[in-house]
């Protein structure tokens, strides 16, 4: 395992991904874990990550001692090689001015991280303090006009920093330069792709089920139907997949799932809970509100369900969650701060914990693209692998004010219609996610000789990397008028249709 220490940089997760990406398993572990529980992880070489603290910060992170005793290559990244120098006798200096943005590096020894590299490219640096001594037994091999040392490296050839940030992309041969660091310095060999994982994955749940039973909140979105594919393999009809109608689905949703996972070989056992949902909904306008009684009601139903299938089969012992890396880091991090409150999950789907169920999470060591094409590898088809992010709640959060089924279906028509069209103009996948959203107010309009005073529907579509921020979607004028026309004419009871044209921030991206 190739284990990052992470000090605090924004970029840390980038490291890990980068590392991965180019073929090494590799751990992300906070710089004061314990030496046990790194030792457990096999290291075979350090990354230290970047970080906001200065070493002269009283309570300044400190590289552990054992990373030092290890003997195995170092890689320190801008904070990760101030603390490298300072720890071994070089010098640090404090500085107010930061260097921040693109920077020319010219190498002086295109030597380890810098073999087969040219002797000049950009790099990207983030930094205060710099270098401005190195410890005994350690030579520079590059620089840019502010940092004397930008690049340096222990005569034995087992220690490198760089005070740049090889993990961003703005940094040119920032992937060769982790690569050269792996091969080259530390001589390991690639021992991570996603069919290697697949069949790993797939032996470690079969060990850990054995011959219990195990269940799974189904909901057809791609974190789920991974897991999903990696039960089945695993366990063949030992794991029972539940899927709950919230009544708050998209038009054909549920069949649509239950058909596509019939055709993988996969039974769902299917609850219709819409009426139960349709009344904790009744008046609610709040949209928090709304969201706790969904969140409230999806547990009870499915726990329910849980527990009717334990009594027909007594050996269902297992939950299987379809949990993430950044998760799993997030609440890390939220658990290390004294205090601190963890986010609370707005996914539908966060159970409660005591469970009488061993909680089963095959995907918490991997990120979303990870995710993605691991289901590829498992023969997931394009229709869930690429479909765009939904929230739990639903269209209840799409319908502003109170939810009523007719609302409900008014929408799915709405929603319907327009993402049809986006996938037959090929612009589906161009965008994030796109939707509409039920206002709660009523328009004039003329329809032949008539007037009419009808609802209106906006229209949402946008662009982004990981819905943290995004960007409103400028879709063709013919398209949206094209959709529009069709929404008009097809659906009953809407006569006007907008589109939402802000980003995010400062809109967010649901309307509610
Ligand atoms: P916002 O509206 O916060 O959305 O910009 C960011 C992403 O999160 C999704 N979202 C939710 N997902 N439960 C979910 O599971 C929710 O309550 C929820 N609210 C927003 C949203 O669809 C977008 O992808």
């Amino acid at each position: 395992t190739v284990v990052v220490l992470d000090f605090g940089s924004q970029y840390t997760q980038l490291i890990l991904r980068r590392v991965r990406e180019l073929g090494f398993y590799s751990e992300l572990v906070p710089y004061d874990a314990t030496e046990q529980e790194v030792t457990k992880l096999q290291p075979a070489a350090f990354i230290l990550s970047g970080g906001p603290a200065s070493v002269y910060d009283e309570n300044a992170p400190k590289i552990p001692d054992y990373v030092f005793k290890s003997g195995l290559p170092v890689l320190g990244i801008c904070y990760g090689l101030q603390a490298l120098v300072h720890q071994l006798g070089g010098r640090v200096e404090r500085s107010d001015r930061r260097e921040f943005g693109p920077a020319k590096l010219h190498v002086e020894k295109g030597i380890g991280v810098f073999e087969d590299l040219p002797a000049e490219f950009t790099v990207w640096m983030s930094h205060s303090d710099r270098v401005e001594e190195l410890p005994d037994g350690f030579e520079g091999i590059a620089r840019s006009e502010n940092s004397p040392y930008a690049a340096i490296r222990s005569l034995d050839g087992r220690y490198y920093g760089v005070q740049f940030h090889p993990e961003v992309i703005h940094t040119q041969y920032g992937k060769e330069i982790l690569r050269n660091f792996l091969k080259k310095v530390a001589h390991l060999e690639e021992n991570w792709s996603m069919s290697d994982l697949s069949e790993e994955l797939i032996r470690q749940l079969r060990e850990r089920i054995g011959g219990g039973r195990v269940i799974l909140a189904l909901s057809g979105g791609v974190d789920s139907s991974v897991v999903a594919m990696l039960l089945h393999r695993a366990v063949g009809n030992r794991f029972i997949p539940i899927f709950v109608n919230t009544g708050l689905l998209r038009k054909n949703e549920p069949e649509e799932v239950i058909r596509t996972f019939d055709g993988l070989g996969i039974k769902i056992h299917y609850v219709d809970a819409s009426e139960r949902f349709f009344k904790v909904l009744d008046g609610v306008e709040d949209p928090e509100e709304k969201r706790k009684r969904i969140g409230h009601t999806f547990i009870d139903v499915f726990y329910e369900e849980a527990m009717k299938l334990r009594e027909l089969y007594g050996d269902v012992k297992y939950l299987a969650q379809g949990t993430l890396y950044p998760d799993v880091i997030e609440s890390k991090v939220a658990e290390r701060k004294a205090g601190a409150k963890i986010k609370t999950h707005h996914n539908v789907g966060g159970l409660p914990e005591n469970l009488p169920f061993e909680i089963v999470e095959p995907l918490r060591y991997l990120f979303k693209d990870e995710v993605r094409a691991l289901g590829k590898v498992l023969g997931l088809p394009d229709s869930i692998l690429k479909r765009h992010p939904f929230p739990g709640p639903g269209l209840a959060v799409r319908i502003i004010g109170p939810v009523t089924r007719e609302a409900v279906v008014l929408l799915q028509e709405v929603d319907h219609i327009f993402i049809q069209e986006l996938k037959s103009w090929g612009l589906y996948d161009q965008v994030w996610q796109a939707f509409a959203v039920l206002l709660p107010i009523k328009t004039v309009g003329v329809m032949g000789d008539y007037r009419t005073y009808e609802n209106v529907v906006a229209l949402r579509a946008v662009t982004s990397e990981d819905g943290m921020t995004a960007d409103w979607a400028k879709l063709p004028h013919e398209f949206l008028n094209h959709v529009a026309k069709r929404i008009v004419n097809e659906v009953k009871g809407v006569n006007r249709v907008v589109y939402d044209i802000t980003s995010k921030p400062p809109a967010t991206i649901e309307w509610e």
